[in-house]
């Protein structure tokens, strides 16, 4: 029998205690990465959890993370830079990357959310009534090319629970301004008093709220940016944002989210209608997801029917964001949103027309430290060529507008 190294221990203490002192290394190892929010420790553990976890779970997963705070809490993504601060519809923003809707979909996570490096936070799409949205599965990851396809189908509590959440975590004077997305229940044929609901829910909620007629999940739903329609609408939403103005005395600004694949008459349409004050838009959002598949794709999933996001749609969002930055002359606020995952991708859509930025598949990939990446690059895409602040780079690739502004 072979003799042991220390006779005096209980029999298995070393090893036990060699394994406890391997845990908590890892424990500790894998907490301090997480609080500063390395982008190592997510490259690593990403693509071994998603082996084991469909989108949808582990979208559930990542809400509950944000949900109990297990968030970047220092390092690159707390770290807020000169450059990036800027002021869009009146409004001072810590910097222009915002977490786009559909993240949080039930505003579950929103004060942990505003403390991780965002500038601004989107919850939602929220429907009027509780509704549970397609059957699943309804989340398919493009790993190879780096998208997402949802045909989530606005999966919603519904305004009352949110709004009574919401309620209580609201606070006006939170420099990570709120804003509220809304869509429509599927069994609603008049878009009108569901929107009038949501604008009645949050209203006094948020810093903005968004119209959203983009998603392909809800059969009918796209075909609200038809001029006519658009029209109606937006009367409606102002009519009931100028109510509430009245009752409660704030009003937040009203932005308008379009889909990337939109043809070149409703997007001459829609900047006419945004430019006409009495529409009471103050801001667009492009773009939601889009419905056409890319030759460049390799994943099996592409043939999953939903909206496609990430880097798959960069290039058309951006490229929409220059045509709506053209048509609107540069008078209309633009959020750029789709395939944001780099500092360039950002400076990009911002050079193009976009005052801000928002992002959501970059986070399947990279985790929330892309939060970090994006504001350390940008501000490095800025200084090397010569801006002092965001805001002057917003439609530099279209200096003939610029200077009309
Ligand atoms: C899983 C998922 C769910 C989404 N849900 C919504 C939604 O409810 N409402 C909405 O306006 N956009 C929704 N979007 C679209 C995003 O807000 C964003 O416009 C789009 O994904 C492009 O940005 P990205 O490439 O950074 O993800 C969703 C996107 C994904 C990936």
């Amino acid at each position: 029998m072979a003799t042991r190294l220390y006779p005096n221990l209980p029999p298995g203490y070393m090893w036990k205690s060699g394994v406890k002192v391997l845990l908590s290394g890892g424990i500790l190892y894998a907490g301090t990465e997480l609080y500063y929010g390395s982008e190592n420790l997510y490259k690593m553990t990403l693509p071994i959890a998603q082996k084991y976890i469909d989108g949808e779970q582990s979208h559930q997963f990542a809400v509950k993370m944000a949900k109990y705070g297990l968030l970047p809490r220092a390092g690159y993504n707390l770290k807020e830079y000169d450059t990036l601060k800027t002021n869009v519809f009146g409004r001072d923003f810590i910097n222009p990357v915002g977490l786009a809707a559909g993240f949080d979909k039930d505003g579950e996570a929103v004060q942990n959310l505003r403390k991780c490096g965002f500038g601004f936070i989107e919850i939602g799409s929220i429907t009027p009534r509780p509704q549970e949205g397609n059957p699943k599965p309804r989340v398919f990851r493009l790993t190879e090319d780096e998208g997402v396809i949802n045909r989530y189908g606005f999966n919603s509590q519904g305004c009352g629970p949110v709004s009574a959440r919401i309620k209580k975590v609201f606070d006006p004077t939170n420099p990570v301004l709120l804003g509220v997305n809304l869509g429509k229940n599927k069994t609603s044929t008049d878009a009108g008093p569901d929107y009038e609901v949501g604008v009645g829910s949050f209203s006094s909620w948020c810093d903005y709220l968004v119209i959203n007629v983009s998603s392909p999940n809800t059969p009918g739903l796209r075909s609200l940016q038809g001029k006519k329609e658009l029209g109606k609408l937006l009367k409606v939403v102002k009519s009931s944002v100028d109510r509430e103005e009245i009752e409660s005395g704030r009003r937040p600004k009203i932005l308008l989210k379009i889909a990337p694949d939109l043809n070149f008459r409703d997007k001459r349409d829609i900047s006419k209608l945004v430019l006409d004050k009495s529409y009471g838009v103050d801001g667009l959002i492009v773009s939601n997801t889009t419905i056409s598949r890319p030759e460049s794709l390799n994943s099996k999933e592409k043939e999953e029917s939903g909206g496609l996001s990430g880097k798959p749609i960069k290039e058309l969002s951006t490229r929409v964001v220059g045509e709506m930055y053209q048509l609107t002359d540069g008078k209309i606020p633009i959020i750029g949103c789709g395939g944001v995952s780099s500092g360039e991708d950002a400076y990009e859509k911002i050079k193009a027309g976009a005052s801000l930025v928002q992002l959501y598949t970059a986070m399947v990939y990279q985790g929330f430290p892309v939060i970090g990446r994006v504001k350390r690059e940008l501000d490095e895409c800025l200084r090397k060529d010569g801006f002092t602040n965001v805001q002057e780079a917003v439609g530099t690739a279209f200096p003939e507008i610029k200077r009309n502004k």
